[in-house]
């Protein structure tokens, strides 16, 4: 994109309302690889350029909130060799990004079953929530070990043990109360879903959390996904006009 072409998206971007939260799914880094005659990890690797690429412009645009599904609940099926190197990508991008992330003011956070993860990938992220808590910033979700029915799944147990404990009676469970026993209970619903690389799916992604959310696909593999995508996808969104059940004003 010309530099003249992005100065002209960011302004209208900045003329119109910025989603608080964008959520993506980053899809397609083993058929841009394939496409190229590269190993599926070479895709995976390309694919954490993207995510340096986005993280820096929705820090620029002034967005609240960015959650990136990185591996889901479903991932454990890939041969082991992938779901090894999958597992060796969140220490190496937050080892070598975390002093930028800092320097942008970032608050990290992951959702998910993280007790699964490999003890070393659990260990930076946990540094990397750690190090990240008192900044004030941007909030860059990573969704690791993650899946939507899960997710629920936990919440009802939770909440089925506060009943049986007498903590909570029945009548005080409400879609409120539900969306505080959730992973995401301190941040807000997404804005906007973008799913790059054909797919038109949520793939078990936020589904509680996505009730009204603005979805936005695109061809696009997410390694090639860049900055002008993701402008594009935010000034598509700006168009829409959300209802949320209602009626045109
Ligand atoms: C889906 O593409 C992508 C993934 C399962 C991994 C996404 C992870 C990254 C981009 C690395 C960054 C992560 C962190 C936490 C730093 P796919 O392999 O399913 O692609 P395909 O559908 O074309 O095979």
């Amino acid at each position: 994109m010309s530099k003249g072409k992005e100065e002209e998206s960011l302004n209208i971007i900045r003329g119109g309302e910025i989603p608080s939260h964008v959520a993506i799914i980053m899809d397609g880094n083993g058929r841009w690889a394939r496409k190229r005659g590269l190993p599926r990890i070479a895709g995976h690797k390309a694919g954490m350029d993207t995510l340096r690429e986005i993280i820096s412009c929705a820090h620029e645009i002034g967005i609240k909130v960015m959650t990136f599904f990185a591996f889901s609940t479903e991932n454990w099926k890939r041969p082991s060799w992938e779901v090894r190197f999958l597992m060796t990508l969140p220490e190496e991008y937050l080892q070598k990004d975390l002093p930028s992330l800092m320097e942008k003011n970032v608050v990290i956070k992951a959702i998910g079953d993280l007790n699964r993860l490999p003890k070393r990938t659990l260990r930076a992220v946990n540094h990397a929530l750690q190090s990240t808590k008192n900044n004030t910033g941007m909030i860059v979700n990573f969704a690791l070990n993650y899946g939507g029915r899960a997710e629920i799944v936990d919440a009802v147990r939770h909440i089925a043990g506060e009943v049986a404990g007498g903590e909570l009676a029945l009548d005080e469970i409400n879609e409120q109360l539900f969306a505080d026993h959730l992973y995401t209970r301190d941040i807000p619903d997404p804005d906007l879903l973008i799913r790059p690389s054909g797919e038109l799916r949520i793939s078990n992604f936020l589904l509680w959390q996505t009730a009204y959310t603005e979805l936005w696909f695109t061809e696009t593999f997410w390694p090639e996904f860049k900055r002008e995508h993701f402008l594009q996808a935010i000034m598509d969104y700006q168009k829409r006009e959300r209802r949320f059940g209602g009626i045109k004003k």
